[in-house]
């Protein structure tokens, strides 16, 4: 499999793996938790969340749509709903943020606005990455070769993931210990 359909695929799986850490997290905000919430983990998470995906992970995949859209490769209609999911996924991501940011600067927020805020980015989030893995990423690699992806890359600036590597971020080393 060519590197970077490799590296779109571990995405996916690392961004589910953190879904369900986040997941497990604020289900501790439930009245009948007896585990306390880690906040400073949660704000970590979203921090990744919001910034990884927006910054590399989805223009990747933008890039690889409008190249197979020019070359007429795969199948048109894949394509369409991915722009927008994108843009409704980084709205809901900077909702969740400002959320987690609210409770860190110990201003009141009813768990039920945290419960509505998860659950709509949790079920965009992972609606979204089923499609991709469905319909998406099999007309990719169907129909991208390695020189396709060489052609691809050279259109972005280049972003190693800042957390899921052997070398994270500073920012992110605490998240990096608990993975
Ligand atoms: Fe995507
Ligand atoms: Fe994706």
């Amino acid at each position: 499999m060519n590197d970077l359909m490799a590296r779109l695929r571990q995405d996916h799986r690392n961004l589910s793996r953190l879904f369900d850490m986040l997941e497990e997290q604020v289900a501790r905000y439930d009245r009948d938790s007896d585990r306390e919430p880690d906040l400073l983990l949660i704000l970590d998470i979203v921090a990744y969340l919001n910034d990884y995906p927006r910054v590399y992970h989805h223009p990747l995949e933008e890039e690889a749509i409008a190249y197979m859209a020019e070359r007429h490769l795969g199948e048109t209609s894949v394509n369409d709903f991915i722009h927008h999911q994108h843009e409704d996924l980084e709205a809901a991501t900077k909702r969740l943020s400002l959320l987690f940011k609210t409770i860190a600067n110990d201003q009141p927020v009813a768990i039920e606005d945290i419960r509505a805020a998860l659950d709509d980015y949790l079920a965009l989030s992972r609606k979204h990455l089923k499609e991709e893995d469905d319909r998406l990423f099999p007309a990719m690699e169907a129909s991208l070769s390695d020189e396709d992806w060489r052609t691809i890359a050279s259109r972005l600036p280049e972003r190693r993931d800042p957390l899921f590597t052997e070398d994270p971020d500073e920012a992110f080393a605490d998240l990096k210990s608990r993975l």
